[in-house]
């Protein structure tokens, strides 16, 4: 019953929520769920990345303080969260006054760890604020950030260093052997083999940035974004008492900063770095990058909205295999609504209960737990292939129900016979019940006692 600490991460308040997040979120919440009903102590960390250059100036655009401006986006992840039920343990912001005591206690112990360079180097670079890192000559096209087109900014400042060089073999020992657990395994590889190249020491502050929470040792200057929001998950396991954390649940274009960067960050003060991080796909819609400048960006309502809050959960994890990549669009996500929950788990719900009502005949057995097959591939974050074992539960179902043909049945053999499929359609609503909190628990109800038909758990759209 070891303790398990789940967490997904922080989204930047410059932007609403869109189905990227959601994706993130909705994942990391059935695997916190899953353990939770496996009877671990489960925690889910989630919340709002709000200091930074980039949020200052998406503030300044809606002529509004940062901090105004902050409340109102981290407001609208908040509540898209609980729309969507995710059983957060704490909704954390990173201008929470205990993350920023929190952080100014690390990077104090960074420092007198000599980890940090006691005196600020002269940086000179590129920075990308819509990235807000550094990049290299290389990483630009045309003088542009490919993904933002923009040009960054050219940066030459005082700034304090982190020794990250310091860790590259222990990082390279704590990773190779899964000490440190990177997954998917392709990712790792590419992890080890960026490692392998030579780690560079990094800025961690800034000269001009006010937004920011000011360097203990130094207040002219403040923290780095990316170094403030990362220590969010262990001013939240300090909270709690539980260290190290069990699970970053990220996308793949932050797996650097949460494999490389926070364990080593970590290891400078002493604390254990944590035991995996799990790198998610990206979508795309229609076969474009997702962006604001191109007008497609899919919002979590939009999804709600036509699917539900469960058949949105169902849709987002069932469209693609967890871990790659996958391109978005309506027609895919009706098709698997329709087919897999209208069609599929729905009317199978609908004729079973016709026939148990017509009939009189209930089950009252209740005492399942999640297929071990189920449980196997959740545990190793198989989440699609998850579904697609339960929705191979269904067909089978339905193909017992076509073989078994019930209304030519009476008497025992109709009893025994419906006893079965009621039997069935139990345990498919457990092994839902991390995927779909609400949907199994309405079936679970619904074959409780006496059987009664309900309106349709999914209406064809
Ligand atoms: O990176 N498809 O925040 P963020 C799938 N604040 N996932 C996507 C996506 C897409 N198109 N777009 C974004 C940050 N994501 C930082 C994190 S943690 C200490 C700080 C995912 O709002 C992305 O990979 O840019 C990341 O996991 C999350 O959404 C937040 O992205
Ligand atoms: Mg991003």
């Amino acid at each position: 019953m070891g303790k398990f600490f789940d967490t997904t991460p922080i989204y930047y308040v410059n932007d609403v929520p869109h189905i990227g997040h959601t994706y993130t979120t909705v994942a990391a919440d059935i695997i916190a769920r899953f353990h939770k009903l496996q009877g671990d102590d489960s925690y889910l960390l989630t919340g709002t990345d709000e200091h930074g250059a980039k949020i200052s100036q998406a503030a300044e655009k809606h002529n509004q303080t940062p901090k105004e401006y902050a409340d109102t986006i981290s407001k609208e992840f908040n509540e898209a969260w609980d729309k969507l039920n995710i059983n957060y343990s704490r909704f954390i912001r990173t201008t929470d006054e205990d993350h920023i005591k929190t952080v100014r206690e690390f990077l104090q112990k960074m420092y007198d760890n000599d980890a940090v360079d006691k005196e600020p180097r002269l940086y000179k670079g590129l920075y990308c604020v819509g990235h807000e890192k550094f990049m290299s000559p290389e990483e630009l096209v045309d003088g542009l950030c490919p993904d933002h087109k923009t040009a960054p900014i050219e940066y030459s400042e005082e700034n304090y260093y982190f020794k990250l060089s310091l860790f590259q073999k222990q990082l390279e020992e704590l990773i190779s052997t899964d000490q440190i657990k990177i997954r998917p395994e392709t990712r790792k590889n590419e992890i080890l083999g960026k490692l392998k190249q030579g780690l560079e020491d990094i800025s961690i502050s800034r000269a001009n940035l006010e937004w920011g929470i000011p360097l203990p040792f130094n207040p002219k200057h403040s923290i780095y974004v990316w170094i403030d929001a990362l220590i969010n998950y262990y001013t939240f396991g300090k909270e709690k008492g539980i260290w190290p954390t069990d699970l970053h649940l990220v996308g793949k274009d932050i797996l650097w900063f949460h494999s490389v960067i926070w364990p080593a960050m970590l290891l400078s003060v002493g604390e254990q770095p944590p035991k995996e991080v799990f790198a998610h796909g990206f979508f795309s819609i229609g076969g474009q990058k997702m962006s604001k400048t191109i007008g497609n960006v899919i919002k979590p309502e939009e999804l709600i909205q036509k699917y539900g809050v469960d058949g949105t959960r169902y849709v987002l994890l069932a469209a693609f295999p967890f871990g790659e990549d996958g391109d978005f669009s309506w027609e895919l996500f009706d098709k698997l609504y329709n087919g897999n929950l209208a069609n599929g788990l729905g009317n199978l719900i609908a004729r079973v209960a016709k026939l148990a009502q017509d009939n009189n005949i209930s089950e009252p057995k209740n005492d399942f737990a999640i297929s071990e097959e189920v449980s196997q591939l959740i545990q190793n974050y198989h989440l699609n292939a998850a579904l697609t074992y339960i929705w191979n539960q269904i067909a089978d179902t339905d193909k017992l129900i076509n073989l078994q043909k019930p209304w030519t049945l009476k008497g025992g053999e109709l009893e025994t016979a419906l006893k079965e499929l009621i039997l069935h359609i139990k345990q498919i609503a457990h092994n839902l019940q991390p995927f779909m909190p609400e949907t199994s628990e309405k079936i679970l109800k619904q074959f409780a006692g006496e059987v009664t038909v309900q309106p349709p758990l999914f209406p064809r759209i």
